[in-house]
């Protein structure tokens, strides 16, 4: 996997290299504005999950149709404006803000749970200790009863261990510093430069960035990584060399 990745990269690197000598096309520093649907307008919800490395929590649910952003940060403990060095009780939460008329709060709740291992006590995966605990942060009690009612099924089909999913009341989420905003993204040269080198902000805001950076970790369904690999492959072959949109 990370190796036929690298290899993309390098292919389409050598692409774009070759596109801009044979049409001496400029690659420039960064997009003109875009025309995008205005998500203002649009009456968007909020959901803050933690399920381990939140680099990772960001990737899984980039990708789904209806998610319009995602952020990475810090919910469900006691300290005011944490780091990541210094997290005073809070776990790495994502907070996904979607629009509920293409995907509802079942549905993140779904993904949720088949994303993790709510078994797992103190850590997730190769990840140790208290911030990679997993919750479900609920606002209002409807939220809090699908996140109970999910919870229960999911206890059912773990017989001998006990789900160590907490469901808590959405406090304050504290967005984290932006080295870890579109963690996987960013370890991609080659498609930053090929959106335009966006500044942080519109990096952050970005709903082509959120599905990308689930590109670049590999947790788009097999068919939308296919489409986004074949995008890309052909942006870099007819020598477009801004990808606006997916
Ligand atoms: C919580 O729900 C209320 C009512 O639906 C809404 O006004 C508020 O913005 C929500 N809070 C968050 C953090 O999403
Ligand atoms: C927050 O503070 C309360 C009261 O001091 C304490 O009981 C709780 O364990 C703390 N939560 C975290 C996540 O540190």
């Amino acid at each position: 996997m990370e190796l036929s990745r690298v290899l993309l990269v390098g292919l389409l690197a050598v692409g774009v290299l070759f596109v801009k000598e044979a049409l001496g096309i400029r690659l420039p520093d960064r997009n003109p504005p875009v025309a995008t649907a205005d998500h203002r307008q649009q009456h968007l919800e909020v959901a803050v999950f933690a399920l381990g490395s939140f680099w990772r929590s960001e990737a899984v649910f980039g990708c789904l149709p209806g998610v319009v952003r995602t952020t990475v940060g810090y919910a469900g403990g006691n300290k005011t404006n944490p780091q990541y060095r210094n997290l005073g009780g809070h776990a790495e939460c994502v907070k996904i803000e979607y629009d509920p008329k293409v995907i509802q709060f079942k549905q993140l709740l779904d993904v949720f749970w088949s994303s993790h291992d709510s078994r797992q006590v103190f850590g997730q995966g190769p990840d140790v200790g208290d911030q990679y605990r997993s919750i479900i942060f609920t606002n209002g009690s409807l939220e809090a009863g699908l996140a109970s009612e999910s919870k229960e099924r999911e206890q059912t089909l773990s017989k001998s261990s006990l789900v160590t999913t907490r469901i808590e009341q959405l406090g304050t989420f504290y967005p984290a510093e932006p080295d870890h905003q579109k963690f996987e993204l960013k370890r991609n040269r080659f498609l930053l430069l090929l959106m335009g080198n966006l500044p942080e902000e519109e990096l952050q805001g970005s709903t082509m960035a959120a599905k990308l950076n689930s590109y670049c970790a590999e947790f788009c369904p097999p068919k939308i990584q296919m489409q986004i690999y074949n995008r890309i492959s052909e942006i870099v072959k007819r020598g477009w060399p801004l990808l606006r949109e997916l």
